[in-house]
């Protein structure tokens, strides 16, 4: 395994977010956690790239149990969020936020090459590499934050509702996208909030309901679990 979770448990302050999450994510896979406004799907992946310190439990990443070491750390170690609501600068330039992603990056490999490698992958970019990314379309800005992660050359990339605000034909843009960098090797954990996109890309999936991890499954297990769709009625 790449990735295991066991009995996670965050707090935010004095309100416990996470009381029990455990998931575990292999070389190369893609997985979701999928869960309800409020779940703990944003606190989970937080917690993994260090920006927050878990109350208990165990994130063992590549043989190491890394719980509550820094985010600078993690990155350097592979681990890559694309965060929530992506989370750019607008009134940088593309390529300057493209740059950002590089501040941590340690020794692997140049700066201007890896901004290639997000051209290559996204070639709009390219061409809006001096326009400020407040400018660009949702889409465009989602391809801009996963730029940015890719930066640091992960091994494993987290990605926090990536689709939220873009546009069905960008999304399956994006996806593509996603699809090749999973080709590489590089591992996908997904969060989500619509099952149906979600299971679009990835072969399994987990259900986060108030902290707890509920229900696990692949792709058509989960879907053709009736506890599965009841967990997720009224969510689409
Ligand atoms: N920084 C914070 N301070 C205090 N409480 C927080 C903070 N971040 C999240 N919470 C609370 O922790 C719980 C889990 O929130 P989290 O953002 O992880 O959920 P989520 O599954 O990502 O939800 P959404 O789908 O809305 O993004 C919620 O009750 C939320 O109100
Ligand atoms: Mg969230």
């Amino acid at each position: 395994m790449m990735l295991e979770v066991s009995h996670l448990a965050v707090d935010h302050g004095p309100l416990r977010a996470l009381w029990d999450v455990s998931f575990r994510v292999g070389e190369g896979e893609r997985v979701a956690l999928l869960g309800a406004n409020g779940a703990g799907k944003s606190t989970t992946l937080g917690t993994l790239i260090g920006l927050y310190h878990p109350a208990g439990g165990t994130i063992v990443y590549r043989g190491q149990n890394i719980a509550g070491r820094d985010t600078a750390d993690n990155v350097d170690d592979g681990i890559a969020l694309v965060p929530e609501g992506r989370r750019l600068f607008p009134d940088m330039t593309v390529r300057e936020n493209l740059e950002m992603g590089a501040y941590v990056r340690g020794k692997r490999g140049g700066v201007t090459e890896s901004i290639e490698r997000c051209y290559a992958l996204f070639p709009i970019l390219k061409e809006k590499a001096r326009q400020p990314a407040g400018q660009l379309s949702g889409g465009q800005q989602q391809m801009v934050a996963i730029g940015r992660a890719l930066m640091s050359r992960p091994k494993l990339l987290l990605l926090d509702e990536p689709f939220l605000g873009v546009a069905p034909i960008i999304i399956a843009e994006v996806m593509a996208a996603l699809s090749r960098l999973s080709d590489q090797g590089v591992t996908v954990l997904l969060v989500e909030q619509n099952i149906h996109r979600a299971m679009d890309f990835v072969s399994r999936a987990y259900v986060i309901e108030n902290g707890r991890s509920v229900l696990e499954g692949d792709r058509q297990a989960l879907l053709g679990d009736p506890n599965f769709s009841s967990k997720f009625l009224g969510l689409e």
